[in-house]
């Protein structure tokens, strides 16, 4: 008889189709994507034709169901530890809590002590509310700004300092006092403070949905001084760009004040199980939620760092060796530079920008005819370019499953596991260069 996992996978991608979304099913058949993947094999996953597929978007830092992740949870699911503590003293959150706050306080310019508490949740976009809330809390103002461009999940808080555009727009009316300001634009940031009105500024150190666009130095100075001189949070929501995504543990660790709350999640529970988490200083968390005994649970959540997503998280963070960000580092630094080198003479190559294995590949657009959404019957998408997820269509066929950025379609996103073999990074920029060089060819 066949196992369970067996029959979901031979008929639960029709189920998702008929019972999910089936326009996500229809893109997917549409675009070419390998949408049937059956197995995962090495950190990579294989679909039903065999074809073996490097995930670049970034879930996945370890490889897909990486051994030591799932051995971890395995041992864990095998013993007769308690999972949930109805009292809410939960010593797995309390590991991982001390775990994630000392690593944060180690920093590449040596010990800058600046966490001493974490909460917990599923969700990116839930650490993300998580400080808005701290943020009103502690400073009893209501103003919460973000970016221009910004990916920061999709609650209504969270959505609310969203990129305007179809994530945001059709949501309102929205959180009162969430509202964005232009990218790191000091003036626009130094006018927002001007009302003394303002409780956070949550922002990404490198916006990866928004292009892959980091912030610039003069910025970040500007951010650090003014939350601190209006007494404002500034949040980092390294959701993307922390855990050694950008080539440190933290993207913000080097900034010159740091934030008071960092917000993470994507691969803290090793690609295997959903786990986010928000580390920010306990005299804050006292503030917010220590006076007395009726608030100490007033932000909380049910499975909030119950045991099986710790453990994963701790494995996740085994795996997570100076080494493995050094590499990080390493790889992705002479990857940009292939990528510059092998597409520079391309007429539809721009520009790559990022940092470690977050990198983004800039493409022109073309105005030929046969090339448009139009031409493809997606007239409601005639505004968007096509280069990059035509080359997506065409990287799919050489075993590269690339994305383009979610707020601008002209940036392909590669965000590969960080423990790529160079040989396949290598494979990967022949099969970019002769790809866009083709597409060159038609325009
Ligand atoms: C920077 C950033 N913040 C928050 C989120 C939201 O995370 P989640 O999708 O887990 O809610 C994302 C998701 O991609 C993100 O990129």
């Amino acid at each position: 008889m066949a196992s369970r996992t067996e029959t979901i996978l031979r008929h639960g991608f029709e189920d998702f189709r008929e019972f999910v979304n089936p326009l996500i099913a229809l893109r997917a058949e549409l675009s070419g994507e390998p949408a049937t993947m059956v197995r995962a094999l090495d950190g990579r996953l294989v679909d039903r034709q065999g074809q073996a597929i490097e995930d670049f978007h970034g879930t996945q830092a370890f490889g897909h169901r990486n051994r030591a992740i799932t051995q971890a949870v395995r041992e864990f699911l095998d013993s007769d530890s308690p999972s949930w503590f109805p009292s809410r003293v939960n010593p797995y959150a309390g590991s991982l809590a001390r775990r994630l706050c000392e690593r944060a306080n180690r920093t590449l310019q040596g010990e800058r002590h600046a966490y001493s508490n974490a909460f917990f949740s599923s969700s990116g976009s839930e650490a993300v509310e998580a400080a808005i809330k701290l943020a009103r809390i502690v400073t009893g103002k209501k103003r919460v700004l973000s970016l221009d461009g910004a990916y920061h999940g999709c609650t209504m808080g969270s959505c609310a300092l969203m990129a305007k555009g179809p994530y945001r727009d059709p949501f309102g009316p929205h959180v009162p006092g969430l509202s964005s300001i232009p990218f790191a634009d000091s003036d626009a940031l130094a006018a927002a403070f001007a009302a003394g009105d303002v409780a956070a500024v949550v922002v990404e150190p490198i916006q990866l949905e928004g292009g892959v666009r980091p912030l610039t130095k003069e910025f970040v100075e500007l951010l650090c001084t003014l939350t601190k001189e209006h007494g404002a949070l500034l949040v980092a929501d390294e959701v993307q760009t922390g855990l050694g995504r950008s080539g440190k543990f933290l993207a913000s660790e080097t900034w010159p004040r740091r934030p008071d709350a960092i917000l993470l999640a994507k691969h803290l529970g090793g690609g295997l199980l959903p786990i986010s988490a928000m580390l920010t200083r306990r005299e804050l968390f006292e503030q917010a939620y220590g006076q007395n005994f009726e608030t100490s649970e007033a932000h909380n959540c049910t499975f909030s760092g119950s045991a099986a997503v710790c453990v994963a998280a701790h494995a996740a963070l085994d795996l997570l060796t100076d080494e493995l960000i050094d590499r990080v580092d390493r790889i992705g630094t002479a990857l940009r530079r292939a990528i510059q080198e092998s597409l520079a003479s391309l007429p539809l190559f721009a520009e790559v920008r990022g940092a470690g294995l977050a990198l983004g590949i800039v493409l022109r657009s073309t105005d030929h005819p046969w090339l448009s959404f139009e031409h493809f019957g997606m007239g409601d998408l005639a505004h968007q370019p096509t280069v990059g997820l035509l080359l997506c269509h065409r990287l799919y066929k050489r075993g590269f499953f690339c994305f383009v950025c979610g707020h601008d379609w002209s940036v392909l996103r590669i965000q590969p596991r960080f423990t790529i073999e160079e040989e396949r990074l290598a494979e990967f920029v022949r099969a970019l260069q002769e790809e866009l060089s083709y597409l060159c060819q038609l325009v």
